[in-house]
This record gives structure tokens, sequence and C-alpha cells, in this order.
């Protein structure tokens, strides 16, 4: 009876341990999760563009998305910005400390679509922690998509998530990596230097066989919008990630909702012609 009751409790989280916790740039680390239950961990799947709620106990939850792939399973991981009260008390823990997951929630990127076009992936800032999911996934079935190039920019070298990482897809013969820095004081970084919308000039997409995703500041959209615009990308060619303030993830509460539309449920990712009715979310 118990079990049955455990089960019905869709907002029950699952206990998760954190193995390792990496620095990233000022105010963000990279955490690497694991299930407790082996069973639970080895069956767990999700799509690049999904999220978890997850709970430090004794402060509440918060949503975040995975910025793992699920092409490598066991670990998963969250790239997190410190805000306030649950990522306060999460930069407290340790590895090895306990904390709650439940998920994964949301849509994602519809990786069917996807497949045998070629892919444009923009990121800006925070962005980049779902579009890192994604990434990494189409890096490891490299076989399935077309052309894939990353365009990602931040204000200086140090405020580059996943940054050597990154670095190290700049020759890469599997993709297109164009990152840049609107300054670099130290002089030492090796890609380009100016506005990150100056890096479309760079880049040969066909807007017929590409899809662009895009995730990022607001005022980031706005300006990538219009560059994929001038290339004549049709609107269900371009996916955007949206968020909203959530609460319980799963469609219950209504916290999320703009119109007739649950983010957590019908989103977070949206093609720009679905969002057009959603003009609060942009
Ligand atoms: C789908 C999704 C994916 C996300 N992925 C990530 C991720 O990968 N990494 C990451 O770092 N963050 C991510 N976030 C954002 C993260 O969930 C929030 O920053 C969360 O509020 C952090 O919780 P907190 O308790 O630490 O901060 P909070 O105490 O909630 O404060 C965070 C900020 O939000 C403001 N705020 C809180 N509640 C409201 C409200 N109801 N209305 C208006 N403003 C409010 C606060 O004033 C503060 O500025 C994601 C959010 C969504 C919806
Ligand atoms: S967060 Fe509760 S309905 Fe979306």
């Amino acid at each position: 009876m118990k079990k049955i009751i455990k089960e019905l409790n869709i907002y029950q989280p699952h206990s998760a341990r954190i193995i390792k916790i990496h620095p990233q740039i000022q105010g963000h680390r990279l955490f690497l999760v694991k299930f407790e239950d082996d069973k639970i961990s080895r069956n767990f799947t999700y799509k690049p563009g999904q999220f978890m709620e997850l709970t430090v106990f004794g402060s509440g939850e918060a949503p975040f998305s995975l910025s793992s792939s699920p092409t490598r399973p066991g670990i998963i991981e969250f790239c997190i910005r410190q805000t306030g009260k649950v990522t306060d008390s999460l930069f407290r823990l340790s590895p090895n400390s306990l904390i709650g997951i439940r998920g994964p929630y949301g849509n994602g990127f519809p990786i069917e679509k996807l497949e045998n076009n070629d892919l444009l992936i923009v990121a800006g800032g925070l962005g980049m922690a779902p579009l890192r999911s994604l990434l990494r996934y189409v890096l490891d079935s490299r076989e399935r998509f077309g052309e894939v190039t990353l365009i990602y920019g931040g204000r200086n070298p140090d405020d580059m998530l996943f940054k050597y990482e990154l670095l190290d897809l700049l020759d890469s013969p599997e993709m297109n990596c164009l990152l840049s820095v609107d300054r670099d004081d130290s002089g030492t970084w090796p890609a380009c230097i100016g506005p990150v919308t100056a890096l479309f000039d760079r880049i040969k997409v066909e807007a017929r066989s590409t899809y662009a995703a895009i995730c990022g500041p607001p005022i980031m959209y706005k300006y990538v919008l219009e560059k994929l615009f001038e290339r004549n990308f049709s609107y269900d060619r371009i996916l955007m990630s949206l968020e909203r303030h959530m609460k319980c993830g799963v469609g219950k509460c209504g916290h999320c909702a703009i119109g007739y539309k649950y983010i957590c449920m019908d989103g977070p990712i949206f093609t720009y012609q679905e969002a057009l009715d959603l003009p609060e979310a942009v």
C-alpha cells in the first residue's frame, strides 16, 4: 500500500547524491548528480531541453535545465547560477550531499525533427546550460545530423560557461564553433572579439535545411531573430527555450500559464511560430 501511495505522489523527489561540483564562471557551478537508486539511475532518460525540479532539503525546490546529454547515462549535470533561497543553500552543499530530484519535465527539443537537418545553435549567458545538452547529444550522434554550428558570446573570457570544453571545439572537424567576447583585457582570448551578432556574418547556413535553437537573455532574442529573418528562416524552424517562473513543473499549479499554454508542459521549447501566441513569454 505504501508503495502505491509513493508512486502516485508526483511531487515526491527521488534521492540523489552530488558526485562533484565544478566551479564555472563567477556565481555559477556545475553539479554532477547521481540517483541513489541504481535501478532508477539505469532507467532514467531524457531529452535535451528538458528540466528537473531539484530540492535542497529544508530550503525548497526550483527548476533547472539538464546540461548533460542522455547519450552519456549515469550522471546528470546541472549548470546553476546562485540567485536566491534554493541556489544559496545548494551552493553551501559539498560533494556527497543528498538532494532530491524529480522529472524530467517539459517537451525538450524535437530531436526526431532535427535529425538529417543542419543545426544552428545560438547561446547567450546561462542559455548555454540547456544548449550544452543538445550540443553533446548531436556530437555523440554525429551521423544523424547535417552541418552543426554553434554561436556563443560573453562579455569577456571569464564570462564564458564551459569555456575550455568549447575552446576545444574551435578546431573540431565535427562542427563549426564560433565563440566571441565583447572585450579581452588579458589579450589571450584565442577566438573572436566583438558583438556576438557579428558572428552571423561568418557563417553559411541554408535556411530551408537548418533548424536554429536559441537560448539566452531576453535582449538576445531580438537581435538573433533579426539575423535569422534576414536569412529567410521560416518561423517553424526557429526553436526557442522560454523561461517562466514555475512551481510544480507538472501542469497543476498554473504558475507558468500564459493563456491556455503551460510553459512547464507545452514548453519550455517553442517554435517562433508558437511563441507568437505567447507574447508575454518572449
Ligand atoms: C525551465 C527552467 C529551466 C531553468 N534552468 C536553469 C538552469 O539551468 N540554471 C539556472 O541557474 N537556473 C535555471 N532556471 C532558473 C531557476 O529555476 C531560478 O533562478 C530559480 O528561481 C532559482 O531558485 P532560488 O530559490 O535560488 O531563487 P529565487 O529565490 O527564486 O530567486 C531568483 C530570482 O527570481 C526572482 N523571483 C522569484 N520568484 C519570482 C516570481 N514569482 N516572480 C518574479 N520574480 C521572482 C527573485 O527576486 C530573484 O531575482 C530555470 C528556470 C526554468 C523555469
Ligand atoms: S509550473 Fe505549475 S503549472 Fe507549470
